[in-house]
């Protein structure tokens, strides 16, 4: 053996033992792995992969106990109904919110942020000429919503500017006055992986008595997330991308503002008097729920949330960064490549090569068995700063991917190379 192939960096030499044997445990929930074992996914950001316990959770809700929820008194309908509320409480825990009554069920992040965006509204919050901050990284679920209602309202969408590493605190913190009623920013950019400066800027925020949402898609599964510590007014993200099922999402919002807030959706359950004049509306949280809810994916969540609550955190966390920290460092050794971003992010990092076409790369890669992004990641006035029309690719990990699987990504993207 050569003193450079003894230098190689290996799985055990850039892992403690317990960050191993807590990826492992981890990974080997996930019956994906075993059932695509020729496919790398590394296309986290998209959508994460589900464990067993959540897959059996929901098999065993609609085999044993499915019934409607807080309508019926049968006892099916009670077990359904404390299943469904039990899961609740899993992510007030998760997210340490005050109440479960500030955890309100969503089809996902994105209909999470036009709830509140549609919501205020309907509770005349904004007045014309007030001020909406958003930067010019958000997703478009956190920069359209916001844009049209200020088109609708005639209020000013005020834009932080951003450059590749994230947002630029002091400008940010700059644009932000008496006239801004509401600042919404990603707690972590999906396009950069970058982690936001949320603490600072919702500090100033309050200063100047603006509302505060937090679009946390891409946090949850990777950060630790303590609305309580964060103080913002709302947090939002879906489960698909917390290791949970799809179609499902919250909005924790404190419950103050929660409760002075007319809803936008009408129908059964979120109603307690109903005459032919007018309605009241239920308690919290039930009163942003109208119609039957996902029932199902809410107990797969509440499954979900207790098999992470499970594992040890701590170890799977420092895994994950010296993963991507191994990633990031080896896409930047490769020629030709540049990256977005910088090695303090987390899951995702973007990449151009040469003049390659990222299409024609995701194709390349694909037939090699690798599930990266390509495009404009639903982010494109992000593409414009970053000066890339036709997007980047981006590999986004998690804490059950491999060191073997970054490596054969690097391999892969060097042996590219020599098509040039
Ligand atoms: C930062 C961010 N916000 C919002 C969304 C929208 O999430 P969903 O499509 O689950 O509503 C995404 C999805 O990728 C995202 O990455």
């Amino acid at each position: 053996m050569t003193m450079t192939q003894e230098m190689e960096p290996t799985s055990s030499t850039i892992f403690t033992e317990d960050e191993l044997n807590a990826h492992q445990a981890f990974r080997h929930a996930f019956p994906f792995f075993r059932n695509n074992a020729e496919l790398t996914y590394l296309d986290n950001a998209a959508t994460t992969q589900k464990p067993q316990g959540m897959i059996d959770a929901i098999a065993d809700y609609y085999a044993n106990y499915n019934a409607n929820v807080h309508r019926a008194s049968h006892q099916v309908a009670d077990k359904s109904t404390r299943a469904y509320e039990k899961a609740r409480e899993d992510v007030r825990h998760f997210i340490n919110a005050p109440s479960s009554k500030e955890i309100i069920w969503t089809k996902g992040t994105t209909e999470s942020i036009n709830l509140v965006a549609q919501s205020l509204a309907f509770s005349r919050y904004f007045r014309q000429g007030d001020e909406i901050l958003v930067s010019a990284l958000e997703h478009h679920a956190n920069f359209v919503s916001w844009q049209q209602l200020c088109k609708k309202l005639k209020l000013k969408l005020v834009i932080a500017p951003v450059n590749a590493q994230g947002i630029d605190l002091n400008a940010c913190l700059a644009l932000i006055n008496n006239k801004t009623k509401l600042v919404a920013i990603s707690h972590v950019s999906n396009v950069l992986g970058s982690i936001q400066p949320i603490n600072a800027i919702i500090n100033k925020a309050r200063l100047h008595k603006a509302l505060t949402l937090v679009d946390g898609a891409q946090a949850i599964a990777h950060l630790p997330v303590d609305v309580q510590k964060l103080d913002c007014d709302f947090y939002a993200f879906s489960a698909h991308k917390v290791y949970g099922p799809t179609g499902l999402g919250v909005l924790y919002g404190k419950s103050e503002i929660l409760n002075a807030l007319t809803p936008y959706q009408y129908g059964g359950e979120m109603v307690s008097n109903v005459s032919t004049d007018d309605a009241c509306f239920s308690e919290l949280p039930h009163k942003f729920e109208a119609g039957t809810p996902n029932i199902a994916d809410v107990i797969g969540l509440g499954a979900t949330l207790n098999f992470i609550q499970a594992q040890d955190k701590t170890a799977l966390a420092l895994y994950e960064k010296k993963l991507y920290l191994a990633l990031y460092q080896g896409l930047a050794s490769i020629p030709g490549v540049k990256l977005q971003g910088s090695e303090k992010g987390t899951s995702a990092i973007s990449f151009t090569v040469c003049d390659w076409h990222v299409q024609d790369i995701a194709e390349l890669l694909s037939q090699m068995g690798f599930a990266v992004r390509v495009g404009t990641h639903c982010a494109q006035p992000l593409m414009q700063v970053l000066d890339t029309e036709k997007g980047t690719i981006r590999v986004s990990l998690c804490a059950y991917n491999t060191y073997a699987e970054i490596q054969a990504l690097i391999n892969a993207l060097q042996s590219l190379e020599d098509f040039v």
